[in-house]
């Protein structure tokens, strides 16, 4: 068993961590923050100010961060399944008593058992559930269905190229390589070296190490436009589903229950 160390002595230290770490996903996408308007513009708009929210796929809980200062009524549960990610998510909300913390595997059938009970007002992701299989995806959708209730709302936000304009992908990709090498020569951490320094934190390693023996056979899920993700979501339950937001690489999927 691994001590996690959420006193509040090392307040700082994991609100440094979570600020870095925010910092390497907005290297990735430069429009991270906008999304994450977007997408909780919607949950309050269908929630209302005080809604119940499930924030899938969590990582150090950016999005309850966001949603939490936002609302304050809102109440949140995060779910993960990164040791290290979850660690600097406890450490940051140690006295936090709006947020539960999960550990669960998304691919296991049964990962909603170990959630507190539903149902949600809505279910919001970012930038993670390409780490699935499509099978493992599409069997995903169908909880989710389960867990919000009738009129509740899913969002997900997420890489999802559009096969249909080949040239503007491209451009956008190259263009996108252009403003990462800048700002890698101006210090920027990318995902490799994030994790070669979370490893050497001595308040991280030991679950630094814990995640790299979980995610030794992980591979990339699978990639699929935003048309593909809303037609699943209607066959998985929801009334309706659409775009809510995108650029070039990446869409935000709005579906209601
Ligand atoms: C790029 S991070 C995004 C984290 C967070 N949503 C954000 O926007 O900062 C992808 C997250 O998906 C999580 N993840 C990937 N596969 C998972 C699975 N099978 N079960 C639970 N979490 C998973 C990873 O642990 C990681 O925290």
């Amino acid at each position: 068993m691994i001590e996690r160390k959420y006193d509040q002595k090392h307040q700082k230290h994991w609100e440094n961590w979570q600020r870095s770490w925010d910092r390497q996903q907005e290297w990735y996408m430069p429009d991270r923050e906008e999304r994450f308007r977007v997408m909780l513009d919607l949950v309050e708009a269908v929630g209302g100010s005080e809604p119940r929210v499930l924030d899938l796929a969590c990582g150090t809980a950016s999005i309850s961060e966001r949603l939490l200062a936002r609302l304050p009524g809102a109440v949140s549960v995060g779910v993960d399944l990164d040791p290290a990610l979850l660690t600097i998510a406890g450490g940051l909300f140690a006295a936090e008593p709006r947020l539960t913390l999960v550990t669960a595997d998304l691919r296991d059938q049964d990962w909603a058992a170990q959630l507190p009970p539903g149902p949600y007002d809505a279910v919001v992701t970012a930038t993670a559930l390409h780490w699935l299989a499509t099978d493992d995806l599409i069997r995903l959708y169908g909880d989710l269905a389960g867990l919000l209730r009738p009129g509740g709302v899913f969002l997900n936000a997420d890489h999802m190229p559009e096969p249909a304009t080949p040239v503007l992908n491209a451009a956008d990709r190259a263009f996108q390589r252009r403003r990462q090498e800048r700002e890698r020569s101006e210090g920027v951490l990318d995902w490799a070296d994030w994790w070669t320094a979370a490893a050497a934190d001595p308040l991280l390693a030991d679950h630094v190490a814990a995640r790299s023996a979980l995610y030794r056979e992980h591979t990339d899920g699978d990639l699929h436009p935003a048309d593909w993700h809303t037609a699943r979501l209607v066959e998985a339950g929801f009334r309706e589903a659409g775009v809510a937001w995108r650029s070039v690489s990446d869409s935000l999927v709005a579906a209601v229950r």
